[in-house]
């Protein structure tokens, strides 16, 4: 039997303590990387029915969302939105109520700025109207895009999104209306991640979810869709410390059906997003899916570790630039740990992960069991053991449930402790630390303790210091060996008031969000 654990919590931004209208991420359809503007009322109800007769819907994708190029040119003489009535004959209310009768929800597309991306009428000035036109449409979800916003300022769209939340959460009977705000992606991809991350902190206080980087690759799209999934993967993991239940970063839709991908990299992407726990929005022609990936995407097993209530987002324990490995965990409700292990490189490789860069206690008492969760196979960890994963082939994603015995010491968050900005990793050199490339070294693996210290796997009776250039001396618990995380990406010291910071000085006075302070740390960690 398990005991469960007592593991420090990601501390919510929210004031509201009822149950947020997004508790796990969301799950269902969206045609746009698969359809585009080809979309229509027969796409919808076609695929409804073909989710319900492959057993997509009782999986739990139960979300319809339509994308850009539903409307009309132009606004009705009052001003009202309007669809086109080629695309969609019955019109939008029609769609919805066919699809509420089979159990589905819809959801829909506007632009916060003058146009949406694709040239259709946007919602700057409409807020209002157009918030209450989709409500009285049975619409239950609005990814709002963020193309157009004159000007592109992070105030004009902090403004814009901040009046769309007033306005929704003011819809009575209190909002029901998922609020996707595709803002961060205007303000990713520069040098400077500065205003990205401002962007980054007020979109968990005004909706569930967030687009935050480019679109993943569309169907008839020119280039790689496996370098496509890598690219919104790896800024995902810079977000991590965001995530909360009612708040979920979007790396972007699953395309399943993407014929620039084999099996295996379906399978790492979802794998990957389920871990992360990252919404599942399936972009792909339904009805054509073969059998091995509606079962891939029905997987019981990596729904449920999506779904997992605790709502974190997995972390990198390690990452190995050269060999191309990560490997990412978090806790889950009730105690237990997943692990996936991505193999990036061109090859297959052999990988072990030793339970304490898992955050488990390699000792005596502890028994560790592991959950394939791919087939549903047990293995049995040794203790003090290893996660032996063979023959990882290239581009593959091993993932594990695992299971502790009541002999495990509480997990301790351990991982990486790495620059968003520059990707290196703090690393311990002797008595002292530097930033280096990722290799996946027990000298880069941090165990962060309750009491906010952080020592490396390598030499666990030392610990980061606050002196005068930093360094790592025997652990003694004091001040200058305590820090805190913000979720501003600061780890400030309790005794200094300074900060990390990758630069000439190991600590600085602190700044808000400069690329020199801001780290990812391991899930679990919890935020000040
Ligand atoms: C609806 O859209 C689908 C997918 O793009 C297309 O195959 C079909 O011909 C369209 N139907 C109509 C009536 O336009
Ligand atoms: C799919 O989504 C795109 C982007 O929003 C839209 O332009 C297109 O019309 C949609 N197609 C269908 C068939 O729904
Ligand atoms: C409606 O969509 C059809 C098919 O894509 C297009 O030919 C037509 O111009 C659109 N009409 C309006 C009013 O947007
Ligand atoms: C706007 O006009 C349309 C079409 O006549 C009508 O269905 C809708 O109720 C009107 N909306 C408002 C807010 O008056
Ligand atoms: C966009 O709309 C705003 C009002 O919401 C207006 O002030 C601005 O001039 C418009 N910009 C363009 C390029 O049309
Ligand atoms: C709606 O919000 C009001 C005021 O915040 C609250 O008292 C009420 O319980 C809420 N209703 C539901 C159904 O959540
Ligand atoms: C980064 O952007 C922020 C916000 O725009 C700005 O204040 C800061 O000076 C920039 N930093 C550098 C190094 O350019
Ligand atoms: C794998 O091969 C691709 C294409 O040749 C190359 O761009 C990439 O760097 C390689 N990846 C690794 C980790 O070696
Ligand atoms: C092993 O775990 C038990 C249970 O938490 C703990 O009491 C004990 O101190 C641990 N032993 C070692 C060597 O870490």
């Amino acid at each position: 039997m398990l005991i469960p654990l007592i593991l420090p919590l990601v501390t919510s931004t929210s004031t509201n303590s009822s149950t947020p209208l997004l508790p796990t991420p969301p799950m269902g359809f969206n045609n746009w990387s698969r359809f585009m503007c080809d979309l229509n009322e027969t796409l919808f109800t076609t695929t409804a029915t073909a989710m319900r007769t492959t057993g997509l819907q009782a999986a739990g994708y139960n979300r319809l969302n339509l994308d850009d190029c539903w409307m009309a040119t132009s606004r009705l003489p009052n001003a009202t939105l309007t669809w086109n009535t080629t695309k969609f004959p019955h019109g939008i209310p029609w769609l919805a109520a066919q699809l509420d009768s089979q159990g589905f929800l819809l959801g829909i597309y506007a632009d916060a700025g003058n146009q949406t991306c694709g040239g259709f009428p946007g919602s700057s000035g409409h807020e209002a109207l157009d918030a209450s036109t989709f409500q009285s449409w049975g619409v239950k979800y609005l990814k709002l895009d963020g193309c157009n916003v004159d000007p592109a300022t992070e105030e004009t769209y902090r403004h814009r999104y901040g009046l769309w939340h007033s306005i929704l959460a003011a819809e009575p009977p209190n909002s029901t209306m998922v609020f996707s705000e595709s803002a961060p992606a205007y303000f990713a991809g520069t040098d400077n991640n500065t205003d990205w991350y401002r962007v980054m902190d007020w979109v968990p206080q005004y909706g569930q979810l967030a687009r935050h980087s480019t679109d993943i690759l569309v169907y008839v799209g020119a280039g790689s869709a496996w370098a496509s999934i890598m690219n919104n993967y790896d800024y995902n993991v810079l977000l991590a410390r965001y995530q909360r239940p009612g708040y979920f970063n979007d790396p972007d839709f699953l395309i399943p059906d993407h014929s620039g991908l084999t099996l295996t990299e379906k399978k790492s992407h979802f794998a990957l997003w389920a871990v992360m726990g990252a919404p599942l929005i399936i972009s792909a022609w339904i009805p054509g899916l073969d059998a091995e990936v509606v079962e891939m995407l029905t997987n019981p097993r990596l729904i449920a570790v999506d779904q997992d209530a605790l709502g974190l987002q997995a972390t990198l324990a390690s990452r190995g630039v050269s060999a191309g490995v990560d490997v990412l965990t978090r806790s889950l409700q009730g105690g237990e740990r997943v692990v996936a292990v991505l193999n990036r490189g061109n090859g297959t490789v052999k990988v072990e992960v030793g339970v304490e860069r898992l955050g488990l206690d390699a000792n005596a008492t502890c028994e560790v069991q592991a959950e394939d969760l791919w087939d549903g196979r047990r293995v049995e960890m040794v203790q003090g053991g290893k996660l032996v994963v063979e023959g990882l082939a290239a581009h593959a994603t091993g993932v594990w449930r695992l299971t502790l015995s009541p002999g495990c010491a509480p997990v301790v968050p351990t991982g990486i402790v790495f620059n968003t900005a520059s990707g290196r990793c703090l690393t311990a050199r002797d008595s002292r630390v530097v930033f280096e490339t990722c290799e996946a070294l027990d000298a880069q693996v941090w165990q962060v303790t309750a009491q906010g210290s952080l020592r490396p796997l390598s030499d666990t009776a030392r610990c980061l210091t606050a002196a005068s250039g930093g360094s790592l001396g025997a652990c003694r618990g004091d001040e200058d060996q305590k820090w805190s995380y913000a979720i501003t990406g600061n780890l400030k010291n309790a005794k200094t008031g300074e900060c990390l910071t990758e630069g000439v000085e190991l600590v600085s006075d602190c700044l808000l969000e400069a690329n020199s302070q801001v780290f990812g740390l391991p899930s679990g960690v919890a935020l000040v």
